[in-house]
């Protein structure tokens, strides 16, 4: 098979640049890029290994000559021209929420179901950022000791809403150190200089976040545990792109930390980080960029019994969108 001709939609966003990073770190084999975006960025050149290449506008004949499409331009983006990307030939990894949970969309992190992409009709699915390194951590948990409930807490990057919502956290704290009012936030619900909030997308009826929702129904299809409960709050913090999440799970069968931490350090695409006693525990500042989900902080639960309560952080824009974006169409 010849290497496939690759289009980025939404190649000018935040996780459109990670794309572009992410495939020339990992030297993927492809015969052309095209890069997509709004008409509003038409003719703006983006680089990729070197090379300059002019965004085009996505439209309907954008996918004529394409083999692969990674789409990260919002659901309704993804809605709209995912179908006619596989009308033409081409196989699409949308990393919006729009097709996660179609059943006949396989929901992917290679680590833990790859052997479910084998069902794709065109589409696969790239999860939710705060599931996919959330479940790089319950699954060997699952396979070794089986899962009863999660419950965790999310502390999420600016990233997760854009690269809009980076620039607002970086003017907005510069407003405030110059002693001058932030502007009115338009990405995100509130200010986020000095300040954190528990609203990530918007709230449903029952009083969970439709991000604590795709947590829920997210990690129950990639784990196959439909009964599966996640008690899910997410919250966004002043951290411009990478998400830790604090979890505690009810477990079928008792673990010791120190099998848990052997659990965790043999886990693909997990670091173990865990020597409190030297203050070493994973911190965001020190995995953005990084591949791995690091995991630390790793305890006996004191409500859950058979229980654990740990610690991770994963690079919402690297392991939660793009690399796993990737790394899909590496397996595929
Ligand atoms: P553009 O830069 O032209 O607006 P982010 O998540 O960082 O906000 O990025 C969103 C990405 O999705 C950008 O590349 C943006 O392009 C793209 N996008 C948004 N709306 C559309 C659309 N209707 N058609 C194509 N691309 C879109």
């Amino acid at each position: 098979m010849s290497p496939p001709r690759v289009a980025i939609v939404g190649a000018t966003g935040a996780v459109g640049h990670e794309f572009l990073r992410v495939l020339a770190e990992r030297d993927f084999s492809m015969r052309s890029l095209k890069l997509l975006a709004s008409a509003r960025s038409a003719g703006k050149t983006l680089s990729y290994a070197g090379e300059d290449h002019v965004v085009e506008a996505l439209d309907e004949n954008s996918f004529r000559g394409v083999d692969l499409a990674f789409f990260s331009a919002g659901g309704g983006t993804s809605l709209e021209f995912a179908p006619k990307a596989v009308a033409a030939g081409c196989a699409v990894i949308d990393n919006s929420s729009a097709y996660r949970m179609h059943a006949d969309v396989p929901l992917i992190v290679p680590e833990v179901n790859r052997t479910s992409m084998g069902q794709h009709q065109g589409i696969l699915a790239n999860p939710n950022c705060s599931t996919i390194i959330l479940v790089l951590a319950l699954a060997p948990l699952q396979q070794r000791a089986g899962l009863q409930s999660v419950v965790v807490s999310t502390y999420q990057a600016a990233s997760g809403a854009g690269q809009r919502a980076m620039d607002e956290l970086h003017e907005s704290t510069r407003a405030v150190l110059a002693g001058e009012q932030p502007a009115k936030p338009d990405a995100l619900a509130h200010s986020l200089a000095f300040n954190l909030f528990p609203h990530v997308d918007v709230f449903m009826p029952d009083g969970f976040t439709r991000e604590e929702d795709k947590m829920l129904f997210e990690v129950r299809k990639i784990l196959a545990m439909p009964k599966l409960n996640v008690d899910a709050t997410c919250v966004r913090v002043p951290v411009t792109r990478c998400h830790s999440e604090s979890v505690s799970v009810q477990l079928d069968q008792p673990l010791t930390v120190a099998e848990a931490q052997d659990l965790f350090a043999q886990a693909p695409g997990i670091e173990l980080l865990d020597q409190p006693a030297a203050n070493l525990y994973p911190m965001p500042r020190d995995y953005a960029g990084r591949d791995e989900v690091a995991v630390g902080r790793v305890r006996l639960g004191r409500v859950f019994d058979p229980g654990l309560t740990f610690w991770l952080v994963g690079d919402q824009l690297k392991k939660g969108a793009a690399l796993n974006a990737v790394q899909i169409a590496e397996a595929l």
